[in-house]
Order: structure tokens, then C-alpha cells, then sequence
């Protein structure tokens, strides 16, 4: 076959992460609001050598699937075996590039770097893998303490494994070992190529058993940086109530007049959240002048901010939101309000504030010709630097 020259990351996540302890296999659960699936995969595609990536996944998990890719374009996912290998195999007969890269979604973070060494030793072996020294005194275990094993020839094998395709295959339809394969090297290595060894990463650590994820989480938050964002807005009364604040429909002899349905509040929010991830402003992504947005829905737009920040590996910590108006009174609606963004953008209740205020009778607020808001976002996202 005549294969592409880009690189095509096969991700294997048919397992049923039985180690893990309770809950949806391991793959389907979230560190940091996102998908342990989702993680790898983003950060694969954010490779700009990777041109496809191709996700092998179990028979019962394609709504799991569904809902933890959803937004990104990806070939259909492939169903994988009882047994990794069995997984590896039914996805790999469907790349149509020189090179794959060969994957476990249970490691949720791919340094870039470590795809840049595994496909240059491309070039001089069939295959290559990430490796890790061990640290840790090793020894045989019997009844009591064996003997110990000399640490200095044994290193420890991550994922992602690179393979020239055929290779691949070839190693895959010749390996007749009753055992588990537990990565692809070793099938490759039986049928006679060397794999090469490439500087592996700690933040390819695969998450085995429920501790994982706590470290996963400590990891991925020790490569980011705190920031803050402000959003501003203003909205005039006119027309007939409700009156639409913070997603939440509040009783009112007059309505506030906009393109959408004018939620101040969810427009000095959303403008907040984009000014922390540096994303513009609520005007680049939903313009005034594009009719799909009137009579919108607010809450669209502060989703859609939150989704972009997630997406990209950040991580929401906390908003605080100032309504400024003489009436209608908030106070009775604050919790309605704070409980309506909490679920919007995924928070617990602890990290939304909702506060309000007058501007004693002064300014347009003051003449009730309309209402403004104010919003501050706290977000952490990977530190590009
Ligand atoms: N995998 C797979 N198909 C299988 C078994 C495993 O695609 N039949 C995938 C897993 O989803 C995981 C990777 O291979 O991404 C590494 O396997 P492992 O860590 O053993 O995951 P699980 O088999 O899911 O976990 P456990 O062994 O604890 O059940
Ligand atoms: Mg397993």
C-alpha cells in the first residue's frame, strides 16, 4: 500500500480500567473538568506532525465516547478486543500512514517533545519507545526478599510507541504468543527489529489504580499559571419583562433590550472567562450582526467560553459577578442565579459569587434607563512559555 507521510496516533482505550476502583472506566473519568480520553487525544492533535487520530474503543462504551469527544472531528471510533493487543490490531489495519503512533488513553498527557524523539528515531529503527529509568532499588520477590536485580539494565516503557506501519502490522499478524502483549514494541522486537530508546516524560505516567488520579491532577496543575480576566457590560430597558440575569428569568415590568436575550450578567461573565484566556471578546465569537444569534440564549455563549477554556487544558477555579441596578432587587434571586452558573460552567457552588448593587440613584443605573455588570474570572491554563 501506498501510505501518507504524516502521522496518523492510534489511541487504544477499549479497557475496562478494572484496577481503577469504581465509577466509569478509567478513560471516561475527568481530571481537571475534562476526560482522562479527551486529554490524550487533544494533546496529540495539538501535534502539528499528527494528522489523524484514530481512537479504538469498547464494545459498551460508544455513548461514554459520544459524550467525551463531543465538539471534536474525528473518524469513527473503532471497537476494540478482549486484549490490548486484540485493540491495537483491529485499529491499526485502518491507518493509512508511513509512521503510527501507538497509544494508551489512560496516559493523559503527551509532552510534545517525546513525539519529536520517537519519530525522529523513525529514521534508524522500525520502531521506538519512551523509556524511564527506574530509581527504586529492585529485587526478586519470594517468601521473604530475593535477590536483587541490577536497576542500571532496566528501564521502564511508556506510550506513545512509534512504528513504521508495516512493521507494525506484520509484527501483529505474526505474534502467536498465548501471553499478553502488554505494549507493541515487544511484537515488534519478535519479529526481529529493534526498537529504539527515547527519553520518556514522568507526565506520561500511566493512571493504573484510583491514587492516580490525584497525582494526574497534581501534574497537569503544576504546569499551569493562574489568570485573571474582566468583563464588563451594560444593557438598556426596553420592551416588556422578564428581565434575563445570570441565566435566570426574574420578574419585571420592563425587559432589557440586546440582540440575544440581553443577559447582561452572562455577557460581563462570558467576556470575563475569554479576557482570562486571552480569547478575545464575546463580540469576535457571536457577532451582533449574525442573525443565528438573535433572541439567543445567553447561556450559549458562556458555555461555549467555558468549553473553549477546557478544551485547551484549562481549568475554571472561581467568578465573581456584580450586577449594578436599583431594581429589580436581586437578592432574592442570587442563589437561583449563582446555582444556574455553577452548572453552566461546572462548578460547585463555593467557587460562583453573585453580588449586587445600586449607584445610589446616580448614572443611568441611578435614572433606571438600564443595568450593568461586572465580572472577574480566575483561571489556571498551561503556561505556553
Ligand atoms: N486497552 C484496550 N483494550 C483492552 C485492554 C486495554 O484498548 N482490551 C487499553 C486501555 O483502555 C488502556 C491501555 O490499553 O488505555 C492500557 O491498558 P491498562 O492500563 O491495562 O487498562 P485497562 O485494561 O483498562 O485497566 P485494567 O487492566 O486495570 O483493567
Ligand atoms: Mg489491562
Amino acid at each position: 500500500m501506498s501510505r501518507d507521510s504524516h502521522i496518523t496516533a492510534l489511541v487504544v482505550a477499549a479497557g475496562s480500567g478494572s484496577r481503577a476502583g469504581d465509577g466509569p472506566p478509567k478513560q471516561y473519568r475527568t481530571i481537571a473538568g475534562k476526560s482522562v480520553l479527551a486529554h490524550a487525544v487533544d494533546s496529540l492533535l495539538a501535534h502539528p506532525g499528527i494528522a489523524q487520530v484514530q481512537v479504538v474503543i469498547g464494545q459498551d462504551h460508544g455513548d461514554l465516547y459520544e459524550r467525551a469527544m463531543a465538539g471534536r472531528s474525528l473518524p469513527p471510533p473503532i471497537i476494540g478486543g478482549a486484549q490490548r493487543r486484540h485493540s491495537v490490531r483491529a485499529g491499526i489495519e485502518s491507518v493509512r500512514s508511513e509512521y503510527v503512533l501507538v497509544h494508551d488513553a489512560a496516559r493523559p498527557f503527551v509532552p510534545e517533545e517525546v513525539i519529536d524523539r520517537l519519530v525522529k528515531a523513525l529514521d534508524r529503527c522500525h520502531g521506538a519507545v519512551p523509556v524511564l529509568s527506574v530509581v527504586d532499588t529492585l529485587a526478586r520477590k519470594e517468601d521473604v526478599l530475593g535477590d536483587t536485580i541490577d536497576r542500571s539494565t532496566i528501564v521502564r516503557v511508556q506510550t506513545p510507541q512509534a512504528f513504521r506501519t508495516d512493521s507494525l502490522i506484520q509484527a501483529h499478524r505474526n505474534w502467536q504468543d498465548q501471553r499478553e502483549a502488554t505494549d507493541d514494541a515487544q511484537m515488534l522486537r519478535a519479529i526481529g527489529h529493534d526498537v529504539a530508546l527515547v527519553a520518556g516524560d514522568p507526565l506520561l505516567e500511566k493512571l493504573t489504580y484510583e491514587a492516580d488520579f490525584k497525582l494526574a491532577a497534581a501534574r497537569l496543575a503544576a504546569g499551569m499559571i493562574s489568570r485573571t480576566g474582566m468583563g464588563f457590560d451594560v444593557h438598556a430597558f426596553g420592551g416588556t419583562g422578564p428581565v434575563w440575569l445570570g441565566g435566570v428569568a426574574i420578574p419585571h415590568e420592563r425587559g432589557l433590550a440586546g440582540h440575544s436575550d440581553a443577559d447582561v450578567a452572562l455577557h460581563a461573565l462570558t467576556d470575563a472567562l475569554l479576557g482570562a484566556a486571552a480569547l478575545g471578546d464575546i463580540g469576535d465569537h457571536f457577532p451582533p450582526s449574525n442573525p443565528q444569534w438573535k433572541g439567543a440564549p445567553s447561556r450559549l455563549f458562556l458555555e461555549h467560553a467555558a468549553a473553549l477554556i477546557r478544551d485547551s487544558g484549562g481549568v475554571i477555579d472561581h467568578v465573581d459577578l456584580t450586577i449594578i441596578c436599583e431594581a429589580p432587587k436581586i437578592g432574592p434571586h442570587r442563589l437561583a442565579i449563582r446555582s444556574t452558573i455553577a452548572e453552566l460552567l461546572r462548578l460547585p457552588l463555593t467557587r460562583v459569587s453573585v453580588k449586587a448593587t445600586t449607584t445610589e440613584r446616580l448614572g443611568f443605573t441611578g435614572r433606571t434607563e438600564g443595568i450593568a455588570a461586572q465580572a472577574v474570572a480566575t483561571i489556571r491554563m498551561k503556561d505556553a512559555e
